[in-house]
């Protein structure tokens, strides 16, 4: 129904604007993919990457649960980490987040899936 419906936009590194209908309960990455943005994903949202690094808003970040200690630790590998950082696997749709915009960062990297470092190449 309309009152499940939640517009979130995706700004994505060059600055284009993306605008979708999710509704709640949906995940923010799964969202993105869905919709062909450019947001990664290379854990599957099981907390072991830091390629689904998103900004929030203020307003909004202020209405998200806080975020786990895992999910702290891994920001602080993340590159271009701000205060309004978080992960995007993280951040489910609720009527609250209306009108969400997230950015995508820069850049992203992969350090951590299946626990091992990348090789380098
Ligand atoms: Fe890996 Fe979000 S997809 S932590």
């Amino acid at each position: 129904s309309e009152d499940e419906v939640v517009n979130i936009t995706y700004v994505d590194k060059d600055g284009n604007r993306i605008k979708v209908r999710g509704k709640v309960g949906d995940n923010v990455m799964y969202l993105a993919h869905r919709y062909e943005i450019p947001m990664e994903g290379a854990c599957e949202a099981s907390l072991a990457c830091t390629t689904c690094h998103v900004y929030v808003p203020p307003e909004y970040f202020d209405k998200l649960p806080p975020s786990e200690e895992k999910e702290d630790d891994l920001l602080d590998m993340a590159p271009f980490l701000k205060e309004n950082s978080r992960l995007g696997c993280q951040i489910t749709l609720t009527k609250d987040m209306e009108g969400l915009e997230v950015q995508l960062p820069k850049a992203t990297r992969n350090f951590y899936v299946d626990g091992h470092k990348p090789k380098p190449h």
